[in-house]
């Protein structure tokens, strides 16, 4: 199984590596226009495989497609990052000429590939590569819910001090500060809602937490963070590349989902060998549904600013 991942920056190359060291694929390209970035990413990454004890082969190139030929997925993290005090949304006017330029390329070799899209606005580059590249929508992935659910299950974790994996609990909506939609209702830990558990005031501090979540750390770091979204693009991939099918918050294209049309939103899914094989249903209350509606609105509006490219 092949995989390319477009950009070789923060998140492209922890990404890489995560699929290497988790032999999630047998062969990972790296591509980027910096000149040698993704050939020297990769020749270090390769070099890990024998300590590391994984044989997926990683190859690294400057701009030249050909060697993306035949992938079964492809993931798109080129762009710029965001800065500290820039919004996601002011990301747009640059990363969308990225983004269409890069999808048109890939597919023109990997005609069959699952797109997963990560750059930011994300939700807006996953309708733009899907309207770019003619793809059915079950191929087209935009990653952000995945992140945005482990940042939550991280803060209730903290919240109720007691381990990230014993605790489940899904983020939807748009990936963005005032966007997304943690979902504090149906969260648990074991399986016992975790209301029993934490006040009012401490899962609403959880929830926003999680909502600031990329900020928080943008302002930390410099720069936005690369080692869980490169791990949540892993485990989106591994879903696919061996139909594990798990249920992931992604955006997908909504054809009346969720009260939704022409829009791609995060909702959960099931994700395997064909992309995204199913939306899952569930049964959101009134506030909840009230949020979806709103969120969905709010991406409308930055799906507007791509008018050139449409
Ligand atoms: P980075 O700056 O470290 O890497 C981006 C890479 O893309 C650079 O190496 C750059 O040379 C390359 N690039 C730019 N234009 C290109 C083109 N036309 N073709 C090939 N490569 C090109 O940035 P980082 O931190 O890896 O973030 C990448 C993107 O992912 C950003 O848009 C960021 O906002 C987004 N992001 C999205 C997340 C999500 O959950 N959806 C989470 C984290 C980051
Ligand atoms: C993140 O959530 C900025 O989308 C990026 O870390």
């Amino acid at each position: 199984m092949k995989v390319t991942i477009v950009g070789a920056g923060n998140v492209g190359a922890s990404c890489a590596e995560y699929i290497a060291q988790k032999r999630i694929a047998s062969k990972v390209v790296l591509l980027d226009i910096k000149e040698g970035l993704a050939e020297g990413k990769a020749l270090d990454l390769y070099q890990t495989a024998t300590t590391l004890g994984f044989n997926t082969q990683i190859t690294g190139v400057t701009g030249d497609y050909a060697q993306t030929a035949d992938s079964d997925v492809v993931v798109i993290t080129s762009g710029i990052p965001r800065k500290p005090g820039m919004t996601r949304e002011e990301l747009i006017g640059i990363n969308a000429g990225i983004v269409q330029q890069v999808s048109e390329n890939l597919l023109k070799h990997s005609p069959n590939a699952t797109v997963v899209v990560v750059s930011n606005p994300m939700d807006t580059m996953t309708y733009l590569a899907l309207k770019a590249t003619g793809l059915p929508k079950n191929k087209i992935i935009g990653m952000g819910g995945a992140l945005d659910s482990s940042r939550f299950k991280t803060y209730l974790s903290y919240a109720l001090d007691k381990p990230a994996n014993d605790i489940q609990g899904m983020v939807i909506g748009g990936h963005g500060d005032t966007t997304m939609i943690p979902l504090t209702r149906l969260a648990s830990y074991n399986g016992s809602p975790v209301s029993q558990f934490l006040t009012d005031e401490a899962l609403e501090k959880v929830a926003a937490d999680t909502m600031v979540g990329g900020a928080t750390l943008t302002k930390l770091l410099g720069t936005s963070a690369w080692y869980a979204p490169g791990a949540s693009v892993a485990y989106l991939v591994d879903s696919i590349l061996n139909d594990q099918k798990r249920m992931i918050p992604c955006s997908v294209y909504l054809e009346g989902e969720y009260g939704q049309e022409d829009i791609c939103i995060g909702v959960p899914c099931i994700i395997g060998k064909n992309g995204v094989e199913q939306i899952v249903d569930i049964q959101l209350n009134e506030e909840e549904q009230a949020k979806f509606a709103k969120s969905a609105e709010a991406v409308r509006t930055m799906n507007a600013a791509l008018s050139d490219h449409l």
